[in-house]
């Protein structure tokens, strides 16, 4: 299971990189915003920032809804830096894009999918990823991680390249959970990754070698 974090926070990616675990980087308009960043140039620029400090796929969203905008917004992004994924959304336009970019070698990562009917159509375009929001339909009382599951078989089922990337992940049980169902990645926030660390027996465990090292060690 791949680890990509999501965010567009420079200080977070570098730290989730120190770990030797991150597999990538996603990112959306939202997240860009948070981080200030606005104007063509300067979020371009921030893309490659990413790019320079993680070795894998740099998810870069398309504001177009366009066919054609998607298209020119896409393949300037994707000639941006190879590592970059273009993320489109499941729309009518966003699936002949898909459709478009797989043509052309440029991967892709199809966004704000919510039913298992969207990801088949998403895998039937070409896309690299699939981005199911398991944390927003979760607070739309409908049970995410079993939409995880659904794709996951139906991609089995089908043989489809497509992978699974779960997405809007709030928490650590959502990450063991998409893991047990078989998700190819989780994007995570940092809280999450780090949240994976966490086990009271063993801060205690470690407390008690310490301590008993230093009784024989002064
Ligand atoms: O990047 C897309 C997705 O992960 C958004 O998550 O927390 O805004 O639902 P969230």
């Amino acid at each position: 299971m791949k680890f990509f974090i999501d965010t567009a926070n420079l200080d977070q990616i570098r730290e989730a990189q120190s770990l030797g675990v991150l597999d990538g980087v996603t990112t959306n308009p939202s997240l860009m915003a948070k981080e200030g960043i606005a104007g063509k140039k300067n979020i371009l620029n921030h893309y490659l920032e990413i790019c320079k400090i993680v070795d894998g796929d740099v998810s870069a969203e398309v504001i177009s809804t366009d066919f054609e905008g998607m298209v020119k917004e896409g393949e300037e992004l994707a000639a941006l830096h190879p590592q970059i994924v273009v993320k489109v959304p499941i729309i009518k336009d966003g699936i002949k894009a898909i459709k478009y970019f797989s043509s052309k070698g440029i991967r892709t990562n199809c966004t704000l999918v919510f039913s298992v009917g969207q990801a088949l159509l998403a895998a039937k375009a070409g896309a690299t990823y699939v981005s199911p929001f398991i944390g927003r339909l979760d607070d739309n009382s409908t049970d995410g991680v079993e939409l995880i599951g659904q794709i996951v078989d139906m991609y089995n089922y089908y043989e489809f390249d497509t992978q699974v990337l779960a997405a809007s992940i709030r928490h650590t049980m959502h990450i063991i959970k998409c893991m047990e169902m078989g998700a190819d990645v989780a994007t995570c926030p940092l809280s999450a990754i780090l949240g994976l660390l966490k086990h009271p027996l063993t801060d205690i465990g470690l407390q008690q070698f310490l301590n008993d090292y230093n009784k024989l060690n002064k």
